[in-house]
């Protein structure tokens, strides 16, 4: 089995107290996800470059940064230079990825791609081979909060097979709607990487919130 890799979506934490709250979880995650909104590809804003930069020196976790911009190309010298480590970019954005994905390798960044639940998996497939991490949104991009949508179960047990069976070495992260209820499942149907925003930074106590979803995912 692929190693659990834990996220936090900063997008759900206290935006008074960022540094803070990533001291929190820091020592209890792996990852920390960063979502990046465009009010344009999503309906939302969220934050940018500057809030990623001041937060590089707090945290030495792996800064993940899922893009939900029209033009992710465009900003990527601008998110290495604020100390991102990931980008993963949406294919609704950027049908082919190809020349992006080179701009991010030539930046030392890893790179993603990223599936809307209404998009189907062989929008991704062909570029996998470029890719580190893929994910499989479990609600619509643009905000915290929603409930995860099942049919994006069937999607990861897919990927994870296409992933196996092509001999790819590339992380399957599930994003949006994660719990204790929810993680288990998607863990069972192949993913490894676990985005939680609601769930870690909505809670009173989110470094105890993350070790809990760990458990759960580690008990199946
Ligand atoms: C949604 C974002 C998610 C979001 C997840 O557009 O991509 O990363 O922060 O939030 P929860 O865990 O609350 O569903
Ligand atoms: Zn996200």
């Amino acid at each position: 089995m692929t190693p659990v890799r834990i996220a936090p979506s900063l997008l759900a934490a206290d935006f008074g107290h960022l540094a803070e709250q990533v001291a929190k979880v820091e020592p209890h995650v792996e990852w920390l996800h960063l979502d990046v909104m465009d009010g344009h590809f999503v309906p939302n804003i969220s934050f940018g470059m500057p809030v990623i930069a001041s937060l590089r020196p707090e945290s030495d976790l792996y800064f993940d940064c899922h893009l939900m911009i029209t033009n992710p190309a465009a900003y990527l010298d601008d998110l290495a230079e604020a100390g991102a480590n990931l980008v993963t970019v949406h294919i609704e954005a950027v049908p082919d990825p190809t020349a992006t994905a080179e701009k991010a390798r030539g930046l030392g960044l890893d790179f993603g791609l990223v599936i809307n639940p209404a998009t189907p998996l062989r929008a991704v497939t062909p570029f996998l081979e470029l890719c580190d991490v893929l994910v499989v949104m479990s609600v619509e991009p643009g905000f915290g909060g929603q409930s995860f949508m099942t049919e994006a179960l069937p999607k990861l047990m897919a990927a994870r097979e296409f992933v196996e069976s092509n001999g790819l070495s590339v992380d399957i992260q599930v994003d949006g709607g994660i719990t204790t209820e929810t993680a288990p499942k998607a863990r069972a149907a192949g993913a490894n990487v676990f985005v939680a925003g609601t769930a870690i930074f909505g809670a009173s106590d989110p470094a105890a919130a993350a070790d809990d979803l760990r458990r759960a995912i580690e008990e199946i």
